[in-house]
């Protein structure tokens, strides 16, 4: 009888932001139960520790990994230690992103700084490049293909444009882009490539917002609810997984329905028969 840990049996899996208390953790998690080991990178030092120990618990390795992404050389590190810690990469999982994590303004784009531009692409798209390339290089070098699964939000993939953060979503509709050249220019060597995209979800950022701003929040999201950190973790198993062997370069929205969601003109103008 198949368990859930039969789903990545032994997979090892290289995830960039896997320390943090919302999604990154619980991707981590998510993870080790389904049966892979996880190199943990996270800047934090006690969550890296904190979430490799978690795989370990949960009877996988866990790697912890200290590294800065927005540090090239810090990233080529933090793979290669990965690489060595785990005896290889299967599959990479990008999560390290944001607007308002980092400080970051949430206002029109005349007051925003070329600095402030600047650190949003690195945090949100810039990394996930150079992480790309070292990790590729070793995926192309063993052989046996890969699985790669980028973090994006709603704010860069829904149909509407995202006001206030527009660099976040332009960081992210670029890094949905960058998804589908990759699973183009590697999928003859078995490496697919893959988003998750959220919509806003219960995490740290968002947990102190008053009752009534998330009762408003709710009602424009078709299920009625902000996504759980675990919504998304599964969808980031099963695109990482063999489940997923023949899907490449899609970007699945984890969002409860609200990037589909516009208001439809009034038909009842029309009439019935
Ligand atoms: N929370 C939401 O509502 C929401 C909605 C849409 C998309 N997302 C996306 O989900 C992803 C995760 O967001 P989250 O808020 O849940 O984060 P999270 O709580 O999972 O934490 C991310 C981790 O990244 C680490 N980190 C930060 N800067 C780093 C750096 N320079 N180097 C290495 N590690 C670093 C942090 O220490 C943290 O542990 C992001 O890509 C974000 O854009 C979140």
């Amino acid at each position: 009888m198949p368990t859930a840990r039969d789903i990545m049996p032994g997979l090892r899996v290289l995830v960039i932001g896997g320390g943090g208390g919302g999604i990154g953790a619980a991707i981590t998690a998510g993870l080790a139960a389904a049966g892979a080991d996880v190199a943990v990178v996270d800047v934090d030092e006690a969550r890296a520790k904190a979430a490799a120990d978690s795989v370990a618990a949960q009877g996988r390795r866990g790697v912890p990994v200290v590294a800065d992404i927005r540090d090239g050389a810090d990233i080529e590190r933090a793979v290669a230690r990965a690489r060595d810690g785990l005896g290889g990469i299967d599959a990479l999982v990008t999560v390290v992103g944001g607007l308002m994590a980092f400080g970051m303004p949430f206002d029109r784009l005349d007051t925003w700084t070329d600095d402030e531009w600047d650190f949003v692409f690195d945090v949100n798209i810039r990394y996930v490049y150079r992480a790309l390339k070292a990790t590729l290089k070793i995926m192309v070098e063993q052989g046996t293909g890969g699985a790669i699964v980028s973090i994006g939000s709603d704010a860069g993939t829904a149909g509407h444009g995202s006001p206030n953060m527009v660099a976040y979503g332009a960081a992210k509709a670029g890094l949905a882009h960058l998804v589908k050249s990759i699973a183009c220019e590697y999928g003859k060597d078995g490496i697919r490539m893959n988003m998750v995209s959220p919509g806003a979800t219960e995490t740290a950022a968002t947990a102190a917002l008053p009752a009534a701003t998330v009762a408003a929040m709710n009602a424009t999201i078709p299920l009625r609810r902000r996504g759980k950190p675990e919504d998304i973790a599964n969808a980031v198993v099963f695109l990482a997984s063999p489940l997923a062997r023949h899907v490449t370069g899609q970007i699945l929205g984890v969002d409860g329905g609200v990037s589909v969601e516009s208001p439809m003109p009034d038909l009842s103008v029309i009439g019935t028969k």
